[in-house]
């Protein structure tokens, strides 16, 4: 009988949690220490007592419905509770103010302030010490938030680690990069100059050396009942044919066969990487557990990792069920309950109808955050075809939601860009699916005439015809090869293009995100192919070492990186300094003859701003929509015009007041 049916609540498990259960035995000791020392304390003890019974009290009953909903196991609600609260009370005192002033600003992460960078601490750094070294540079960046890529130990041979997506121990640092008192030390020094720390939360699955998944591999019935079992080939097969693939090619199946039980483990993602069984509520409170110890280290946004897929449920496709939106609306309470100034940011790499689901409603909020995955990858195919229809398509139905919804924009992340656009409208323009995947893929491969992208594929499925694609943005807009050809003009073309391309995610509501790596033009890195434990990992190309060599260049203007550099750096300070780029400012597109221009309107008490955008090689005539003074927020020159002249690739924001 597979495993992945026990409920956990029979679970012999942790002594420790019984013990904290059942024996409160460090409070009064706490207490009594308090009571002697310092009365002063004590009264601090009782307000914060009464801080968390105030925030447990504002959601304890739908926590415990929801809860029960799922588990019917009121001994591990009432376990749960008990943790939350030992949570609360190690939580530093810091954090604790930093959570009370955040709760009282309200959405202090929508700020137009908010500029972030996501890196890798080994190619960037080294260490996490390293980082901390490094900080005087992300400030020269303004950047104000940190997304430090998966650090918690993993195993150390990368064939097995899916880049720190596979964790085997969710309360250690891998040890070459550092230790947790490193990183609580990194957030120590973040917080004092108003930088944010975000890290992911990856808890649909754990890596095959965590403990747990050691154990069940060894038989052990309590954690064989922690992942899904199954030696049911009928049960294999359907999942089989309802759930889609993941990794097509690099690591087809749903399941995993371990000859040493004579069963197969599901493993959705790599075979390393283990489905953890959410029905079983030890599975639930102890990743809670984990999440609440991480978020003590000090870090304000924490990324939930591949969100869509951590229920399942035989004969559907296992994605987005509804028990998804019940976990992460508890996860969104817990954190409101024990350390309320933390970010719940959602990776749901899912179509437009899928995702927005994800931050609940305004009643009852699940993430604070999603990415905002489908305007991106729409960014692109608008790069190659020139063509901004869908683009518009796409940032109306944004522009249409809620104002209180976030989303973090971004052009690249560490991931492939998977064509998932809007195929039923692109069908009706002519371009269907297959055909049209096939030829962006041509496009940014550099296959294409006139195509100026290099880069590679990522999971070329020969069954279905689809693959996704990898590179830099500096490679995918033309740098690499201007570079590599000594073309100066195609050169100048190439930042324009990756110039203005940050200028349109800089002109979008939400939080910015800059690669590391592209304020400098990183281009492509091909080393992965020479490692035998990265090359069947594509998406190393765009992880490639931080060229400081090219940081020692940003103050050298006839250098590349100096362009994009200063570039970047003067868009990033218009946007902080203007109140058109206010989260709350509204934001539509403007209807215009040209399909290659794009055009974003955004209007904040008086003040509008005309962002335009020319998605072509040619100059084009822009008219503005009345002949009026306006303000060239780059140039800084206000004068009446009529018509702007906007050369291939270039863009314009301009201010009517
Ligand atoms: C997320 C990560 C990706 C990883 C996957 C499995 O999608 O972004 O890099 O491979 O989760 O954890």
């Amino acid at each position: 009988m597979p495993a992945n049916n026990s409920n956990g609540s029979a679970a012999k498990k942790p002594a420790v949690k019984k013990t904290a259960a059942k024996k409160p035995a460090a409070k009064p000791a706490v207490k009594k220490a308090a009571l002697k020392k310092a009365p002063a304390r004590r009264s601090t003890k009782a307000k914060d007592d009464a801080v968390f019974q105030e925030r447990l009290a504002r959601h304890h009953d739908e926590l415990r419905w929801l809860y029960m909903e799922l588990y019917d196991n009121g001994d591990m609600f009432a376990e749960f509770v008990q943790e939350m609260e030992r949570f609360f009370h190690e939580r530093a005192s810091e954090l604790k103010k930093l959570d009370a002033a955040r709760e009282a600003e309200g959405a202090w992460y929508r700020n137009r302030n908010m500029l972030g960078m996501q890196m890798y601490i080994d190619n960037f750094a080294g260490t996490i010490k390293g980082v901390e070294e490094k900080l005087p540079y992300i400030e020269r960046c303004h950047v104000n938030y940190i997304h430090l890529m998966p650090f918690l130990d993993t195993p150390a041979d990368k064939s097995r680690s899916d880049g720190g997506y596979a964790v085997s121990d969710f309360r250690r640092v891998m040890p070459a990069l550092g230790t947790m008192d490193d990183l609580s030390h990194l957030a120590e020094k973040c917080h004092e100059k108003g930088i944010s720390l975000c890290m992911d939360f990856v808890m649909n699955h754990t890596s095959e050396d965590h403990e747990w998944a050691r154990r069940a591999r060894a038989g052990e019935g309590e954690y064989m009942s922690r992942y899904f079992f199954e030696s049911n080939q009928a049960v294999i097969d359907q999942y089989t044919r309802d759930v889609p693939q993941v990794f097509p090619t690099t690591a087809p199946g749903h399941f995993t066969y371990l000859p040493e039980l004579g069963q197969s483990v599901m493993t959705q993602f790599y075979p390393y990487q283990w489905d953890l069984n959410y029905r079983n509520p030890r599975v639930f409170n102890e990743m809670m557990y984990n999440f609440l110890f991480l978020a003590n280290r000090g870090l304000d946004f924490i990324r939930i990792d591949a969100v869509p897929y951590i229920w399942k449920q035989l004969g559907t496709n296992c994605r987005n069920l509804p028990q998804v939106h019940t976990i992460v609306r508890m996860m969104r309470m817990i954190g409101e309950i024990v350390c309320p100034g933390i970010v719940l940011l959602g990776e749901v790499v899912m179509e437009p109808k899928e995702v927005a689901p994800y931050f609940g409603t305004v009643e009852k909020p699940e993430c604070h955050m999603l990415y905002n995955v489908t305007t991106m990858a729409t960014t692109w195919h608008t790069v190659a075809t020139r063509d901004t229809r869908l683009l518009r398509r796409q940032m109306d139905i944004v522009c249409d939601l809620p104002r209180e919804y976030t989303f973090l924009n971004y052009l690249r992340c560490h991931d492939d860009i998977g064509w998932g656009l809007d195929y039923a409208t692109l069908s009706g323009w002519g371009m269907e699916e297959v055909p049209h995947k096939r030829y962006l893929n041509d496009y940014f491969l550099g296959h294409t005439p006139g195509s100026v992208s290099r880069g590679t594929l990522y999971n070329a499925d020969p069954v279905t015809g689809d693959a996704r694609f990898c590179a830099t943005t500096a490679s995918m807009c033309g740098i690499e090869a201007a570079g590599f050809e000594g073309d100066d003009e195609k050169m100048s073309q190439a930042i324009q293009k990756d110039v203005m391309l940050h200028a349109y995610m800089f002109t979008q509501s939400g939080l910015p995100i800059i690669y590391s790596g592209d304020e400098v033009g990183q281009v492509n890195d091909y080393s992965y192919t020479e490692d035998p434990e990265r090359a069947e990992d594509s998406r190393y190309i765009h992880r490639g070492k931080f060229p400081w060599e090219l940081v020692d260049k940003i103050d050298d203007d006839t250098t590349v990186a100096h362009r994009i550099f200063e570039a970047l750096g003067e868009l990033e300070g218009i946007r902080r300094s203007e109140p058109v780029f206010d989260a709350d400012a509204e934001v539509s597109t403007k209807d215009y003859d040209d399909t290659s221009i794009l055009w974003i309107v955004r209007r904040a008490g008086d003040e509008v701003l005309h962002a335009v955008f020319n998605f072509s090689d040619e100059t084009k005539t822009i008219w503005m929509p009345e002949r009026a003074v306006y303000t060239n927020l780059v140039t800084g020159v206000s004068e009446e015009v009529e018509t702007v002249e906007l050369s291939g690739w270039d863009f314009i924001w301009m201010k009517r007041a």
